[in-house]
């Protein structure tokens, strides 16, 4: 798939609703007091995110994934960005997954809509919220690496010529 202008509408409003979910959902859970505003935040970036890369995963899976911006000269870089690529594409989907998963097995759906929820004690054993840390956290390991060798190869490496 060419580098169309859709895929990088996608990357780079996908990119911003993920930090902005990564954000907000360590702030719920490692700030002081319980805050129902920070949550409902979290979910609309969260479920945007998921949303957006949903439709990146189908054209993906339809149309191939986007050529490579930058000239990758040995088989290991080739092999590192591959796995790194697919990952990132797949991670907001299962924290979409996970997220929802929390709501519905936690019967605190409507508790969210009518601002009636107090606290996140409802989502503690849920095995959800083990797949949804564990998978946060490998998204944020992910992203800045995957940042730091953009910003390496924009420094060091020819780039195809016409672009983006
Ligand atoms: C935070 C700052 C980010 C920067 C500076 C950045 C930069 C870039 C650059 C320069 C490329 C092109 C690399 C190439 O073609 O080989 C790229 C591709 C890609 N990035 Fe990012 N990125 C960022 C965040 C993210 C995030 C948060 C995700 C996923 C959640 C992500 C997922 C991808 C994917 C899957 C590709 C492969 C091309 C595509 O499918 O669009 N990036 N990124
Ligand atoms: C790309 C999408 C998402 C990202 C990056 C993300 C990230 C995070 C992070 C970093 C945390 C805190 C984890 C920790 O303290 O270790 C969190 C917590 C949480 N997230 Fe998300 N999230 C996303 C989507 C969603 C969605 C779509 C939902 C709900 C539908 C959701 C519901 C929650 C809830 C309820 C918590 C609090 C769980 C607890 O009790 O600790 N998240 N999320």
């Amino acid at each position: 798939m060419q580098r169309h202008p859709l895929a990088r509408i996608l990357h780079w409003s996908i990119a911003g609703l993920v930090l902005g979910a990564l954000a907000s959902g360590y702030a719920i859970t490692h700030e002081e007091g319980f805050s129902l505003a920070l949550l409902r935040v979290h979910l609309a970036l969260g479920a945007a995110a998921g949303g957006l890369t949903l439709i990146r995963v189908m054209l993906w899976m339809t149309k191939g994934a986007p050529e490579s911006v930058f000239v990758l000269t040995s088989r290991i870089e080739v092999a590192a960005s591959r796995i790194v690529h697919i990952t990132l594409r797949l991670m907001p989907l299962l924290l979409l997954a996970s997220g929802i998963g929390m709501l519905v097995l936690s019967g605190k759906a409507e508790a969210l809509l009518d601002g009636t929820l107090s606290g996140l004690s409802a989502f503690e054993t849920l095995p959800p919220r083990k797949l949804h840390h564990a998978a946060a956290f490998l998204l944020a390991a992910l992203t800045l690496l995957h940042a730091l060798a953009a910003i390496k190869h924009r420094l060091q490496a020819p780039r195809r010529l016409g672009k983006a």
